[in-house]
């Protein structure tokens, strides 16, 4: 209660500072109780993930080269107490040296909107998104439930820099005699699909003013009405390539198998050219652009509803927090965007919404991120020696099930791996890392203390730390599974006994020495991206406004949606997209409305 009481006190204290910085800048704004000449047009935005963050951010920048007589003032609210929803780190052992992404982890070099972004706010992109023990021979193998379908050897070079990705993944699935054609086939398709796709972002197809409209003019239909498995075949894609390799690319991504997925979606995991990630956390790129755009960021505050003003086309915004809903959120928005899926927003809208966005069924993905003296068991993937177990494993279906569970979801769909994915993303040694750079110090690997200075963990369960381990080497994995792990998985795969004492035999009551730390989070990651061809609207209408005839035509439109996008293809890219398009198209209006100005 205290820290709420500070934070809201903190949130009064940073409009005030930005409201003298407003008033000392134009001198229109000298008495606050007159009227300002230059009219403001207020812009509330519901969700600061890559959608809502991209969307303020391209406000403000588009108003600025437009030269619009308007001054845009961007109120951004989100639910948790941070910004880049799905995108997050933790520190592993609780120690700031190891953030950790928790959520989204990789973007690609053609992702123009994230990459100019990392560029121009001077992040630092870290290649670095996967490490090979250096005890294995392999860097990354694709296992079925009972044997290694592929394995990629370790680089022998000995820096750490080169060895360490998976940026030789296409160069070596291309020399693949095993696969013949197959492999490059993939590539043209990919290069085909991404080609089509990075249409919209110029003119004249952008901005586009509904999603449909893009997908058709850009015929992507083509592949996102049939299957990941049915544009393979179309494209003589061999069915052991499509298995073994793509399958497991489109489950650690998607958790989805080729039955499950379109085929847009599928080429996209295989556009892995030029990966990379911002240090520290990708969810620095969206904290910037917030920051360099909103006049407001009311953050760890839940918007409940949404009301039109009576017979204007302006609406109020509720949210959790009356405190606050008194001091900034007075006043009525002229355009509101919701930037996160409506059904998990839990929004009211008064009057009603016509022709709500439809539910679409998510994908339930629980990320345990880890860390262990215990490097993964030969025993448990039948190999001989520490030296055959590839750092990273990705799975895939036998050949005698693929048919059967290409195409359900879940644990249905996981088969006898019975896991996505086990990345190894770093071997930490805690007392000597960071002693050449500048980052922050741990104050716990020499110290007693456990959890000081942890985040927030919203609804996630984490386990103490054990400082007696600390001078061992650890290894930090990230594991993807459609169910909670249970502790026996976890000591069979890393080789250690253990006996369950209860039915649950959940991961937090394995041993401190064996299991360090501890990160278990439940996701609703992004959509089942079954095949489809028609996509909703970026706009959304309440029922007055349809009422009101022919009206809104002129008035434009104000109420705006950015996640129909996620049914499409979800990734912090198109999100980051979908808030860029709205963006414009607001702006765009904005300037129409100037030249003809309503009487
Ligand atoms: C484990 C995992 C791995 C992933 N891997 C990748 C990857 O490697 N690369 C990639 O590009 N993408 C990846 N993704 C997908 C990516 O995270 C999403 O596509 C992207 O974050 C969607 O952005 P968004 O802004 O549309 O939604 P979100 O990121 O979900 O943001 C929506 C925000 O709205 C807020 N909100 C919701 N309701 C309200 C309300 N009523 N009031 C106030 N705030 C509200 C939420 O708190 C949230 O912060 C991954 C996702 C997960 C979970
Ligand atoms: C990215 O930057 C390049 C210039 O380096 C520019 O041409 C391009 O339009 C930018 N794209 C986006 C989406 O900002
Ligand atoms: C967020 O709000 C909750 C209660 O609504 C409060 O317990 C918590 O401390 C707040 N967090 C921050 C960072 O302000
Ligand atoms: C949705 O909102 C209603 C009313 O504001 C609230 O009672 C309910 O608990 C919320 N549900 C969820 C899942 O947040
Ligand atoms: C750690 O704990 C031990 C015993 O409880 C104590 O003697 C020691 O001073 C502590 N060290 C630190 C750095 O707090
Ligand atoms: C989406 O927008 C287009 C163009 O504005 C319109 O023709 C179409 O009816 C809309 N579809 C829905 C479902 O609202």
């Amino acid at each position: 209660m205290l820290s709420r009481v500070v934070f809201t006190s903190v949130t009064i204290l940073l409009h005030l500072i930005s409201a003298a910085a407003d008033q000392s800048q134009s001198p229109l704004h000298d008495d606050p109780l007159r009227v300002p000449q230059s009219k403001t047009h207020r812009v509330a935005i519901i969700g600061a993930g890559p959608g809502g963050s991209s969307a303020s951010f391209y406000l403000n920048q588009f108003s600025q080269s437009l030269d619009l007589d308007v001054d845009l003032d961007i109120t951004v609210f989100d639910a948790n107490p941070r910004i880049g929803g799905r995108t997050t780190t933790v520190n592993a052992l609780d120690d700031p040296r190891y953030p950790t992404e928790l959520g989204a982890s990789i973007f690609v070099k053609v992702n123009h909107i994230l990459y100019n972004a990392t560029r121009d706010f001077g992040l630092a992109p870290s290649g670095k998104i996967y490490e090979a023990t250096p005890e294995s021979q392999y860097e990354l193998g694709i296992w079925d439930g009972n044997q290694f379908v592929f394995k990629t050897a370790s680089d022998d070079d000995d820096d750490d820099d080169t060895r360490s990705s998976w940026r030789g993944w296409w160069d070596i699935a291309k020399l693949l005699w095993k696969y013949g054609l197959s492999p490059i086939r993939t590539q043209r398709a990919t290069k085909a699909a991404v080609g089509a796709f990075l249409q919209v972002y110029e003119e004249p197809l952008f901005p586009f003013r509904s999603l449909q409209e893009a997908v058709d003019r850009t015929a992507l239909d083509a592949y996102t009405g049939v299957s990941g498995r049915e544009v393979l075949q179309e494209t003589h894609v061999s069915e052991l390539f499509s298995r073994e390799i793509i399958q497991a690319s489109t489950r650690v991504n998607y958790a989805s198998n080729l039955g499950g997925i379109h085929g847009l979606e599928t080429l996209v995991c295989m556009a892995i050219e030029g990966a990379m990630a911002v240090d520290g956390g990708n969810w620095q790129i969206f904290d910037e652009m917030v920051k360099r755009s909103a006049s407001r960021v009311l953050l760890n505050t839940t918007v409940t509803d949404v009301t039109q003003d009576p017979g204007k086309k302006s609406y109020r915004l509720q949210t959790n927090d009356p405190d606050l809903d008194a001091h900034f959120n007075a006043d009525a928005y002229d355009t509101v965007i919701l930037a996160a899926p409506y059904q998990f927003a839990n929004i009211s809208f008064t009057p009603p919404l016509v022709d709500p966005p439809s539910k679409i069924p998510y994908v339930s993905l629980y990320v345990t991120l880890l860390t262990s003296p215990h490097q993964l068991s030969p025993a448990y993937f039948g190999l001989q020696s520490q030296a055959d177990v590839p750092s990273s494993i990705l799975t895939t279906l036998p050949e005698y099930l693929n048919d059967e569970l290409s195409s359900r979801r879940g644990v249905d769909a996981v088969g006898p791996p019975g896991f996505w994915s086990i990345s190894t993303l770093r071997v930490l040694h805690p007392d000597i890392d960071g002693l050449s750079f500048s980052g922050p110090i741990s104050s716990n690997s020499n110290s007693n203390s456990t959890n000081s200075g942890r985040r927030p963990t919203e609804t996630d369960t984490e386990s103490d730390t054990n400082s007696k381990t600390d001078s061992e080497t650890q290894y930090l994995y990230k594991i993807f599974s459609p169910a909670p792990l249970t502790g026996t998985f976890v000591s069979w795969i890393l080789g250690f006994p253990h006996a369950p004492t209860s039915k649950e035999d959940p991961v937090s009551t394995l041993p401190k020495e064996d299991i360090t730390w501890l990160y278990e989070k439940h996701w609703h990651s992004y959509p089942y991206e079954t095949p489809r061809r028609t996509f909703d609207n970026f706009t959304l209408h309440t029922m007055s406004s349809l009422m009101n005839g022919p009206e809104p035509e002129a008035e434009g439109e104000n109420l705006f949606y950015l996640s129909s996008m996620e049914s499409f293809i979800s990734t912090m890219e198109t999100s980051a997209l979908s808030g860029m398009n709205v963006a414009k198209l607001i702006i765009d209006q904005l300037q129409l409305q100037q030249r003809q100005p309503q009487t």
